[in-house]
């Protein structure tokens, strides 16, 4: 089966192309480069010794895309897409917006046309908002503190509207939780712009020399050791998950929603000392005050993904550290 990944040569989309390759799916990527490059699509042609199409184009653009559409006979749409930055997403929160909305109306509109019924969508336990309690269930509360989780949660409603009203149409809702890691080669990985935001890329900048010291964002939290708790997840595993939901959406009808985290809470500083540990290398560190738009605790209640889609992660804390630590060893400047 043609599988579409919209955003297929980003972090996760360019995993996810190598997981699908190995369980006997074509992927055809469609990829504006926004906040990627061809050099990962090379790579995952390297991984696996096949090559993958990729169309150049902007997933709001209607025209560029019904005509992908003509040319590809697809059976599923894997939307990765997007603009991810929560930071960024509060100082130009139009252009987020705009991109991370018209790409899914674009999408569902050209669906339509070409009788194209199968959707997977790459939501976030942002959705959450700042949680009453956890493990979080699917069906507990959303709510979010920024323009980007707005984006994630105004997409669920859209899918899933388009979906109450096209007996058709499948949309399978993923609410990723903290994907770090990378694929066991090294060849892949995520290659952020800049200082890093997010906690895993940033310490393995400290290993690699590039920044001096990590900044601890709080230490009074109501947490075992005071800082802030997350489900992190290898991207290999989310990755296996899309594979997963694909045959999900195949062959079932309407809208589900599936956490996609490992069920386990760690700190950061359980992040930080496990990287040390299997790493065997020294990250420096302070702690510093809360970061705003923080919360204590994140992590997932997995078991509907476990039972439903038959999925279930696998890799523990030391491969996400190990692989992590790998990627960023071998592309000191990422795919640059
Ligand atoms: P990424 O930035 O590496 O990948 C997104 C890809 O989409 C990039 O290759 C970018 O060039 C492309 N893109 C963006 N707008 C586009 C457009 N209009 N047309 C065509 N291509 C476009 O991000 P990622 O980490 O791989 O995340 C993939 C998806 O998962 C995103 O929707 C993100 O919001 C979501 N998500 C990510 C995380 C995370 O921690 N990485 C967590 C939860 C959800
Ligand atoms: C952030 C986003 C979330 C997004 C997720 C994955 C916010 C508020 N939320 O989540 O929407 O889905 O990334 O991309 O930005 N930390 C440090 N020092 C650092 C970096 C992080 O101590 O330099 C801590 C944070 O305070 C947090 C944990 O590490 O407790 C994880 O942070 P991060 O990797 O940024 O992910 P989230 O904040 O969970």
């Amino acid at each position: 089966m043609k599988v579409l990944l919209t955003g297929g040569a980003g972090y996760i989309g360019s995993h996810t192309c190598v997981e699908l390759i190995n369980a006997g799916y074509s992927p055809v990527i469609a990829d504006n480069y926004d906040n990627s490059c061809p050099e990962a699509v090379k790579r995952v042609e390297e991984i696996t010794g096949v090559s993958v199409p990729v169309y150049e184009l902007d997933v709001a653009d209607f025209d560029a895309v019904d005509k992908m559409f003509s040319e590809n006979d697809f059976g599923a749409v894997i939307h990765f897409a997007g603009l991810k930055a929560v930071g960024e997403s509060c100082e130009i929160p139009i252009r987020y917006y705009r991109n991370n909305i018209d790409t899914t109306l674009t999408l569902l509109e050209v669906m339509k046309k070409h009788g194209v019924n199968n959707i997977v969508f790459s939501s976030s336990a942002t959705v959450y908002g700042v949680p009453e309690k956890v493990p979080l269930v699917e069906g507990m509360p959303t709510g979010c503190t920024n323009p980007y989780g707005w984006t994630k949660l105004m997409n669920e409603q859209i899918l899933s509207d388009a979906s109450n009203a096209d007996s058709e149409l499948s949309v399978v809702l993923l609410r990723y939780f903290n994907p770090i890691g990378a694929h066991e080669s090294g060849r892949i990985g995520e290659d952020p712009n800049g200082i890093p935001n997010n906690l895993m890329p940033y310490i393995t900048q400290v290993a690699a020399g590039k920044l001096e010291r990590l900044g601890v964002f709080g230490n009074d939290y109501p947490t075992p050791d005071g800082t802030g708790v997350r489900d992190y997840i290898h991207v290999v595993d989310l990755a296996k998950a899309h594979v997963k939901a694909i045959a999900y959406a195949d062959s079932h009808k309407g809208t589900e929603i599936f956490n996609i985290g490992t069920g386990k809470g760690y700190s950061v500083l359980d992040i930080v000392n496990a990287f040390m540990k299997v790493n065997n290398l020294d990250i420096p560190y302070d702690i510093k005050p809360r970061r705003a738009g923080d919360i204590a605790e994140c992590y997932a209640n997995p078991e509907k993904a476990n039972k439903v889609l038959g999925w279930k992660a696998e890799k523990n804390l030391e491969d996400m550290c190990r692989d992590s630590w790998n990627w960023q060893k071998n592309n000191k400047n990422g795919y640059k």
